[in-house]
């Protein structure tokens, strides 16, 4: 297939490409390398312009024809959405809403989106969310994500067009044959964070509240290898090709680990000791995220192979170390 990856620098776009160059499909990766990096591009030809750019964008899809988008491209860090709105609603929004014009402009029927569990926020007690659980996103970043899912469903409703919309809960890890990994300068994702720590990188690294309603007084997340993840987007590229209908799902493994838990994993495997410092809560975080994982096991048939929290955790640390040598 003739496919369009956007963001396919960054971490989670160079681990899908990866997958996807393995199939050998004709791939055209779109990068401003504003946050990702050229050496994680593995397969395919990089233009290296803005999504902004919409003369150059124009031009991209009437030069190719694709059959398919893969729209990772995005800005991502939920308390610089707190204190710059404009920027994410421009980048996660209106540049998502320039790739749907180009798809329906140019006859583009399939397109995978890289939406998140912070469109859910607090608002679901107990916090396990299934796809039919209340939208509440807590920040600028989850709403110009769940503003761009309305979209793809307006737009799927008015044309020859479907989507499927991946609401994502926190990946993390490296590519298992550590190909690639996660190289984002100032990550601000705990493992990998704890991982710097490990590693000597970063001297020490801030815990964001202890006294949420959760057993160790730390917030909850679903961590989820990056290779299930991608795994995950090649399924749904059949899914979209074979059935001809839009879904939103989401990825995660249906179970949560505090921050506490996380760091001590990341301690535990390292066997390096690093210093935290409690701080006050962050703005933009929910308590606990954790995903119904049911539906896109049933109608992908995803099946996760390193769904163990030390198999992340270990993969993010042989990366780090890696990133350490260079
Ligand atoms: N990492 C997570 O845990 C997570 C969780 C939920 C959702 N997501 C979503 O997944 C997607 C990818 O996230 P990531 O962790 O790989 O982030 P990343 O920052 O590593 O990758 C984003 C890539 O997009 C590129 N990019 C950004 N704006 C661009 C623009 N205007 N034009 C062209 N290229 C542009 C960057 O250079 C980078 O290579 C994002 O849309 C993010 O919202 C990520």
């Amino acid at each position: 297939m003739k496919i369009l990856l956007t963001g396919g620098a960054g971490y989670i776009g160079s681990h899908v490409l990866n997958k996807l160059g393995e199939q050998e499909h004709d791939i055209v990766v779109l990068d401003n390398l504003s946050t990702g990096r050229k050496e994680s591009i593995l397969y395919g030809k990089h233009v290296n312009f803005s999504i902004e750019e919409s003369k150059r964008l124009k031009e991209l899809f009437s030069n190719e024809n694709f059959d398919v988008v893969f729209h990772f491209a995005g800005s991502i860090v939920v308390p610089e959405s707190v204190t710059n709105p404009v920027m994410y609603y421009s980048n996660n929004t209106v540049n998502s809403l320039s790739i749907i014009e180009m798809c329906v402009e140019f006859g583009v029927k399939n397109l995978i989106f890289s939406s998140t569990a912070a469109i859910y926020g607090d608002s679901t007690p107990g916090g396990v969310c299934d796809e039919n659980s209340i939208i509440s996103p807590l920040n600028p970043y989850g709403h110009s994500k769940y503003m761009t899912e309305l979209m793809l469903e307006s737009v799927s409703q008015a044309h020859d067009f479907n989507y499927v919309a991946l609401r994502y809960f926190n990946v993390a890890g490296a590519n298992i044959d550590l190909k690639i990994g996660q190289s984002t300068p100032n990550a601000t994702h705990l493992i990998k964070m704890a991982c710097e720590c490990a590693t000597g990188k970063r001297a020490s690294m801030q815990i964001f509240g202890n006294d949420y309603a959760t057993e160790d007084g730390t917030c909850i997340r679903d961590y989820i290898h990056v290779d299930d993840l991608a795994s995950a987007h090649v399924l749904a590229l059949d899914y979209l090709v074979n059935k001809k209908d839009s879904v939103s799902l989401n990825c995660g493994y249906g179970r949560g680990f505090s921050v506490f838990e996380v760091i001590d994993a990341v301690k535990r495997v390292s066997g390096v000791n690093f210093e935290t410092r409690q701080v006050g809560r962050r703005a933009g975080d929910a308590e606990k995220l954790i995903s119904k994982a049911d539906k896109i096991r049933e109608l992908l048939g995803w099946q996760p192979k390193h769904d163990e929290l030390d198999v992340i955790v270990s993969t993010a640390l042989e990366w780090e170390k890696i990133l350490a040598s260079k």
